[in-house]
This record gives structure tokens, C-alpha cells and sequence, in this order.
């Protein structure tokens, strides 16, 4: 059976599976709660230490500390959300874990944010004492009022402060410690800070910003306002170009990414593109965490019918792969005229789609036959992609592996 084990520095989690921060951690009765579905780890919902939570809510929200509200509304593969922050501050989550971390199985990590450097150390310090088994800094939280405040929510957009808060909080725990992070695909230096200041554990997250949608039929608001889209699978898409970005260092330390989880298949695919753990949310809350028996039993048997004994040995699988950008492009070149487009004339509809989106010329709807020039296919396959019939596929689409690999 395979070995589903990962290390977050000297913790050990028994699976990547983490139920991460959010709307399923808000309160002690909640970890406790996740504690019975053997998450490899669980994460408390963000919180502010008292002093500065009351500089950071109280001049936008008066009165919304300690009882912040939320929303939701199905988008069907993700949610529109507008939330608060945590309704416990850093000092009462320190009690909790004084009182309650020891009845609980599974390893539970503290989530921090601060508006300034001082207020990481302190509430990490604090965390420490209380006997949390890690402590996450969120440097990426999309609610408006946190955005004026250069410590906390765009401040994984800024190098410097990422530098600043990691290291200096580095230098202030020993207890094992990562930081949650916003990919920017323009500048994904950031990402490389981590590692750099010898933290444990760098997550990165995609969560989109979002507009409250509309309903026709009333010309109406779906939800009167919105914060974010979490859950969406594009989320994950980006977070694959996220996991790229960081193939020369997924073997120097645990990245941890969340946002578009939808089903078991996409935390291996996580794995391959060199994830050591995935956080999942609204998956979650849309399903349940019933679900994470199910995957792991999914995950294994998956690793056990390929011949992978561990997620250390699944990891970064599909990277060797891979081409880049500039591999492709002179590969593709190679195979003009031989990767070509083939028609089942008896599973055609005529629909012509086909010809319409072809900028090569090089499909002919004429009368009931659709006619293939060869000569003028680039091997595109937006044709095969527009085909709602499956009555067209590419032909000798493996020379382009065949080709770049020699
Ligand atoms: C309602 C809600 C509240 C959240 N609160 C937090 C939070 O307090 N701290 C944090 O680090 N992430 C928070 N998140 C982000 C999630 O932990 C997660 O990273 C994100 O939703 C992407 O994962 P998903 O697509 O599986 O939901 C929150 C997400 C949701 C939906």
C-alpha cells in the first residue's frame, strides 16, 4: 500500500490531504469537528492579535469584531463569497490550543495575520507557547479593508516584505513554520523567499476576485456584494502554471497549494506538477470532508496501480515531461504536414463549425461530405475541439513527444 505520508519540516502528516483555513476552522468546535475525518493536517481560520485587529476592522466595520459575517452563492464549480475575518483573535486561539491540542489526532496549524512585523513575531511566539504543532502567516487575504495595510493582505506582492515578516519570524520560533502566498504570474519572485529564509513550507494560493453576479430575470444582484470566487477549477489551472513556476525548488522544500480541488484526481495531478501537500476548502463545504477517506483510498490505490510507493516518489512525476515554451515551438515546426486532421464521414453531421473555425482553409463542408486538404492542416486540433461528434481527431500526435525527445 502505498506510503501517502508527508513532512511539513519535523512534522509529519500522514497524508497531503490538509483542510485549510477558512469558513470549515472558525472555531475550536470546528477543529474539532475536522479532527474526524483524518485530514493529514487542519488549518485555524486567519486571526489578527487583539490590538491590531481593532486598528485594522474597527474603522471600516465598526462592531463587526467578534461577529464577522458571511455569504455564499453557488457558481456550480466554485462559490461567490464575501467574508470576515476569524471571530477569535490570536490571544484566545493560544488558549484554546493550551486547553484542547492535546485530545486532538490530527496535527492543527495556526494561522496568522498582523499589520505589522512585530505583530507576527508575537502572535507566532504566542502560538508556540500554546503548543500549536506549525504556525502559517497569511501574507495574501483579498477582503478590502485589509488591502490599505502593506503587511497583510497584497503583501505577498511586495518582495520585500515578504523577506521581512518570513525571516524575522524565522529568527523568533522554532516550531515549524510556512507562509500562505497570492501567485502573481508577472512576478513570481516571491515564491523563491521562502526556501530563501529556510521556512518549512511555502502554500500558494489562487483565489479570484469576483463581481456578485446577476440575476436576469429580476435585474437583481445574486448576492449584494462579493469578495472572491473560490473552488472554481480555474483556480486550479493557475495554480498547475503556479506549481511551473516553482520546478527548481519543489525538491528544496514542501509547497503546499490550494484553490480548485474538485475531485481526487486533481490533488495527484498537484503532486506531479510537484506539490508535497494541497489545501482544500470549498470542496469541502460543498461535499463534505467525508470526502477525504474517499480520496485517500483513490490516491493510493492510484499510486499503487502505477508503481508509486510514496508522494515523495509521485512528486514533480510529470515535470521531466514537459517541454518549454521554446521546445514546442521549434518542435511544432517539425511537424507540419504530418500531424494532420482525419474525418468519420459516417459519424459527420455536416454541421460545418469545423470549416468556420479552420484558419488554414483546410476543411470543405460540400453537400453531405467534409473534405480534408492535408496539405493546408496545421495540426491544430481546434476543428477536433469544436467536433460534437467526436468524428475528428488528430493523427500522429505523438511525433511531437517523439521529435522533442530525440
Ligand atoms: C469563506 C472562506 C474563508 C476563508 N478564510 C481564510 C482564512 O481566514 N485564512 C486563509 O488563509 N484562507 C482563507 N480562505 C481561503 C482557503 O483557505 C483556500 O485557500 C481557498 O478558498 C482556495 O481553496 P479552495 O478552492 O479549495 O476553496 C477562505 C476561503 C473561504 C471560501
Amino acid at each position: 500500500m502505498a506510503d501517502l505520508r508527508v513532512n511539513m519540516g519535523s512534522l509529519e502528516l500522514e497524508n497531503p490531504i490538509i483542510i485549510s483555513s477558512g469558513h470549515l476552522t472558525r472555531t475550536g468546535d470546528d477543529i474539532k469537528r475536522c479532527d474526524k475525518y483524518g485530514g493529514g493536517a487542519v488549518i485555524i481560520k486567519s486571526g489578527f492579535l487583539e490590538k491590531e485587529y481593532e486598528k485594522v476592522v474597527k474603522p471600516y466595520a465598526p462592531g463587526l469584531f467578534p461577529d464577522a459575517r458571511v455569504n455564499f452563492h453557488s457558481i456550480g464549480d466554485g462559490y461567490l463569497t464575501i467574508c470576515g475575518l476569524s471571530p477569535i483573535p490570536v490571544e484566545a486561539w493560544a488558549k484554546w490550543f493550551k486547553d484542547n491540542i492535546k485530545e486532538i489526532k490530527t496535527p492543527v496549524i495556526a494561522s496568522l495575520m498582523a499589520i505589522s512585523v512585530e505583530g507576527y513575531i508575537k502572535g507566532a511566539k504566542m502560538f508556540q507557547e500554546a503548543g500549536a504543532d506549525a504556525v502559517e502567516i497569511l501574507l495574501a487575504c483579498p477582503l478590502p479593508f485589509l488591502l490599505p495595510h502593506p503587511y497583510v493582505g497584497g503583501a505577498s506582492f511586495n518582495p520585500a516584505i515578504v523577506e521581512e515578516v518570513c525571516s524575522e519570524v524565522r529568527k523568533a520560533v522554532t516550531i515549524p513554520l510556512g507562509v500562505k502566498m497570492m501567485f502573481n504570474f508577472l512576478d513570481p519572485s516571491p515564491l523563491q523567499i521562502p526556501r530563501k529564509v529556510g521556512l518549512d513550507w511555502s502554500t500558494t494560493v489562487i483565489a479570484f476576485p469576483a463581481a456578485p453576479g446577476i440575476k436576469l430575470n429580476e435585474v437583481e444582484p445574486v448576492i449584494p456584494s462579493s469578495v472572491f470566487i473560490s473552488g472554481s477549477k480555474v483556480a486550479k489551472h493557475v495554480n498547475f502554471v503556479a506549481l511551473l513556476n516553482q520546478r527548481d525548488q519543489y525538491q528544496d522544500i514542501h509547497i503546499s497549494i490550494t484553490g480548485g480541488t474538485q475531485r481526487w484526481s486533481d490533488i495527484v495531478e498537484f503532486i506531479m506538477y510537484g506539490a508535497s501537500s494541497v489545501q482544500v476548502q470549498t470542496l469541502f463545504l460543498q461535499k463534505g470532508m467525508g470526502l477525504i477517506q474517499e480520496f485517500k483510498r483513490n490516491i493510493s490505490g492510484y499510486m499503487d496501480s502505477k508503481g508509486f510507493g510514496s508522494i515523495e516518489e509521485m512528486k514533480g512525476a510529470i515535470l521531466p515531461k514537459l517541454l518549454t515554451f521554446d521546445e514546442a515551438i521549434v518542435t511544432y515546426g517539425k511537424t507540419k504536414g504530418k500531424i494532420v486532421v482525419s474525418v468519420d464521414q459516417g459519424k459527420c453531421i455536416c454541421c460545418g463549425v469545423c470549416e468556420e473555425v479552420c484558419n488554414w482553409g483546410a476543411i470543405k463542408v460540400i453537400d453531405d461530405t467534409v473534405d480534408i486538404v492535408k496539405e493546408k492542416c496545421e495540426g491544430c486540433g481546434v476543428c477536433v475541439c469544436s467536433c460534437t461528434e467526436g468524428a475528428l481527431w488528430l493523427d500522429n500526435v505523438d511525433l511531437i513527444k517523439k521529435i522533442a525527445r530525440g
